[in-house]
């Protein structure tokens, strides 16, 4: 069977492992054929292709980033999925001669593989995403290099704020769900912690911070890029577009200091922690569940499990039905934001 390795969306530290993981259990157990697709379905489309065997996987499990690429590239050239699309895509596989495809990806990428196995065109999903937003698994490998990033950064703004008395707002990833601020605000103790799930008032925050000033220290507040405030969403929003003409993403923890500032009378400054909490080696952790989850998805293959994702379950990897995996994001439930709520203010 010749199986085709393809990765879309942003990056996710652990990818490497995933694709080690695969390969060495694909090519050298199963005996496939296995080809990646670089960048993503760019390569998919431009016949952009690299052999995949023992020798292109060794010792990558330490890298970040991805040794095939990814990108955003959209796999249906019209955009909308319609049979035309599908028909498109039919006709590369069997030029390529590629019998399924092992898709890396978010929540996208996991419609796509659905999407493709229905019509005929088998694949298997590999979650991935720092957001850890994908349903059908408890954690995504990308994730905990991400928040073990954030707590770091955490760590050392607090001893700057702390030396100057100022409150220290950290911004990082997670566009629809908190789960990065959640675990990183836990992990280094911020007082406040403000997920897109759990809209809060400028009033309210500033009273945390307050309560924090009164009790003679001061505050660290981590913001996820998609919180938005409660009942004045327009005024937590850097609307506009970037220097390159791309609606920008984030920037709401420089939209908020100065909010803070003004209401508590506190010097308060913002840090955007941006790509760096995608980017460098993963984690143990991530290089473990990434290689587990491309090893699973191998063995899907071999037993014939099309439309599935190689998900973790508890302490095992299952592969979950795409149909309960796509279509609706995991989010922080109340209980979860509750307990970081303790330390609030
Ligand atoms: O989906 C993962 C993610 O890291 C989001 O948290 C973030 O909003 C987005 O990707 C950034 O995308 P890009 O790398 O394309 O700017």
């Amino acid at each position: 069977m010749r199986i085709g390795v393809l990765c879309s969306g942003g990056d996710s530290p652990g990818m490497n492992a995933a694709i080690r993981g695969a390969v060495l259990r694909g090519v050298e157990v199963h005996g496939f054929e296995m080809v990646g697709f670089m960048d993503g379905w760019r390569g998919f489309h431009e016949d952009d292709r690299v052999p995949l065997d023992r020798a292109a996987v060794r010792g990558i499990s330490p890298l970040g980033g991805v040794i095939l690429g990814t990108s955003r590239v959209q796999p249906f050239l019209s955009g909308r999925g319609d049979e035309a699309d599908i028909q498109a895509i039919r006709d590369r596989v069997e030029e390529y001669g590629v019998d399924a495809f092992l898709l890396i990806g978010g929540n996208g990428t996991q419609t796509v593989a659905q999407l493709l196995t229905e019509h005929g065109i088998p694949a298997i999903g590999l979650p991935k995403t720092i957001d850890n937003d994908l349903s059908g698994t408890d954690y995504t490998f990308g994730f905990d290099t991400a928040v073990s990033i954030a707590s770091e950064a955490i760590d050392r703004l607090r001893t700057t704020g702390d030396s100057h008395r100022r409150c220290m707002v950290l911004e990082v990833m997670g566009r629809d769900v908190g789960w990065i601020a959640l675990h990183a605000g836990m992990a280094g103790g911020a007082q406040v912690t403000l997920v897109p799930e759990f809209p809060e008032s400028i009033e309210q925050i500033s009273e945390w911070v307050l309560s924090v000033r009164d009790r003679g220290r001061s505050s660290l507040v981590v913001v996820a890029e998609g919180f938005r405030l409660a009942g004045n969403e327009a005024q937590t929003t850097r609307d506009g577009l970037d220097g390159f003409g791309r609606k920008r993403l984030g920037g709401v923890a420089e939209v908020l200091a100065p909010l803070i500032e003004q209401r508590t009378g506190i010097e308060t400054r913002a840090t955007v922690l941006g790509h760096v909490q995608r980017g460098g080696s993963p984690t143990a952790f991530d290089r473990v569940l990434a290689t587990r989850t491309g090893i699973a998805a191998a063995d899907a293959a071999e037993a014939g499990q099309w439309g599935t994702m190689a998900g973790l379950r508890g302490d095992r990897i299952a592969m979950v039905p795409l149909a309960e995996a796509v279509g609706h994001l995991k989010t922080v439930p109340e209980a979860r934001y509750e307990e970081a709520r303790l330390n609030f203010g």
